[in-house]
């Protein structure tokens, strides 16, 4: 039996595909299939990926969707009609697939705390849930257990809309000129320029319904990075207070950590200390509840060992190929195996760089053509991060990009470290994945046991999905992406 789990309609729609054996057989965002960044729809190319070869016993959708509609009347949104029940919402998104299949619905938090909880490596854990918002919850805390096998929640706290860090922090991101629910990580990364002069003004606001976002005359000739600055200190503030209320619960040590604002990974660095334990999915926003609501109506552990779970480019990684290029010339792409599930490119959709040549971070910058201001991460063999970075030891796992830690020798890698020295680092772990034969085969080759990792995607497209895109890439920046 296959159960497809489906977060679509919003924004950033997703499907993932796990069988009663709790493996993940696909799991894939729309947005790499129609180009359409975001895209809240669910693409042709994707339903034929999910389905290829497989039948579909079950459907679960992430939220209940009359308690959103609700929620927007409420907001003065208005009322979609189309989009008043799960039914509707999937006949019209998997454009009459799958008609006959049974569909349940979850609730938006709680397929958040399943996503992270289902996937983590714990038997019991305290789950906190912050995103923007869904139905009404904006942030909850929960306790998850396993009993005879079946994942068990308990509501213990909820903050209801319309009070939200999430919509704060992208009403912020508005406020200063870029797009919210896009672009949360770019003000994340503007913080570390500025000064958090404004904190108490954004502290009070923060109270406030942000759902139409900020007053244009709030904070009038303010610079953008000291109001992206104390919007930080802002947000992190109220997350520490959320994560103290769910220690104090006395549930568990162990933490699983989902929605949007579980990417902010300035913030995360910190975690550590209310948590000896922590867990966030590759994939925690709103398109990793895809794989939340699968998880519920599935109800027992998922086998979750890496993110490589979308469209599949084949053939064998090219790993000397790679390692080869990038001694000559420094820099080059690379697309091959299943496509990252979640926003990071993690080896298989990526461009790589040397990260000791002094050109490398124009080289990529004039590729990517994004804020000079913000850096590169760097992908380094886990043996050896500590050699470079002063990350967390043991209570977070580092391979997705969800912490920051400070690099020992900015002067030597300056393309991958921060204005502030931190990095958001990458570690690859001793398994067979593509991106750790490559690291080994560039240490053996230069003694250097990382690189610069950044996604591979056109300006203004989201990440490469398939051997197609790659070509266009290629041609367009006359950058050697292997497959
Ligand atoms: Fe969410």
């Amino acid at each position: 039996m296959n159960i497809l789990g489906i977060s679509a309609g919003s924004h950033d729609a997703a499907v993932a595909v796990i069988n009663t054996q709790g493996q993940i057989l696909f799991a894939g965002h729309s947005e790499r299939y129609s180009k359409r960044k975001s895209d809240p729809n669910i693409a042709t190319d994707l339903i034929w990926d999910l389905s290829s070869g497989r039948h579909i016993d079950h459907i679960a959708y992430y939220e209940r969707p009359w308690l959103r509609q609700l929620r927007q009347w409420y907001s003065g949104q208005g009322i979609e009609w189309s989009k008043l029940t799960a039914g509707s919402i999937i006949r019209q998104q998997l454009q009459g697939h799958f008609s006959h299949v049974p569909v349940s619905t979850h609730s938006h938090h709680l397929s958040h705390a399943a996503g992270g909880f289902q996937t983590s490596p714990f038997d019991r854990a305290t789950v906190v849930v912050i995103d923007a918002v869904g139905e009404w919850d904006t942030a909850t805390i929960w306790s998850a257990e396993y009993v005879n096998g079946r994942a068990q929640y308990r509501r213990l706290w909820r903050q209801l809309y319309p009070r939200s860090i999430g919509l704060f922090y992208s009403a912020v991101t508005e406020h200063i000129g870029l797009d919210p629910q896009n672009e949360e990580y770019i003000t994340m990364g503007m913080a570390a320029y500025g000064n958090a002069s404004y904190s108490n003004q954004l502290q009070a606001v923060a109270q406030e319904n942000l759902h139409a976002g900020l007053c244009q005359t709030f904070l009038p000739g303010a610079r953008k990075q000291d109001i992206a600055a104390s919007a930080q200190v802002v947000c992190e503030e109220m997350i520490y207070s959320i994560m103290h209320q769910a220690r104090s619960f006395g549930w568990s040590t162990n933490l699983v950590y989902s929605g949007g604002v579980a990417l902010n990974c300035v913030a995360n660095r910190n975690l550590g200390e209310y948590f000896e334990k922590i867990w966030i999915m590759p994939c925690p926003g709103d398109s990793g509840s895809s794989l939340g609501a699968a998880a519920l109506a599935y109800g027992g552990r998922i086998h979750f060992d890496h993110a490589y779970l979308g469209r599949v480019i084949p053939g064998p990684y090219p790993v000397h190929a790679v390692v080869s290029h990038l001694v000559v010339d420094k820099l080059c792409g690379v697309a091959s195996g299943a496509a990252e599930f979640g926003p990071r490119a993690l080896g298989n959709r990526s461009l790589l760089a040397d990260p000791r040549a002094t050109d490398i971070k124009d080289r990529v910058n004039a590729i990517k053509k994004r804020q000079r201001f913000r850096p590169f991460a760097p992908v380094v063999l886990e043996e050896h991060v500590h050699d470079f970075f002063d990350i967390p030891g043991g209570w977070i796992n580092t391979s997705y990009m969800q912490v920051v830690g400070r690099c020992w020798r900015p002067d030597l890698y300056p393309a991958v470290c921060h204005t502030d020295g931190t990095s958001r680092i990458q570690t690859v772990p001793n398994n067979n994945s593509g991106i750790r034969q490559v690291l080994e085969l560039w240490y053996a080759t230069t003694g250097c046991p990382m690189l610069l990792n950044t996604s591979l995607n056109i300006r203004g497209e989201p990440m490469v999905n398939d051997r197609a895109d790659a070509d266009r890439f290629e041609q367009l920046y006359g950058v050697k992406v292997y497959s």
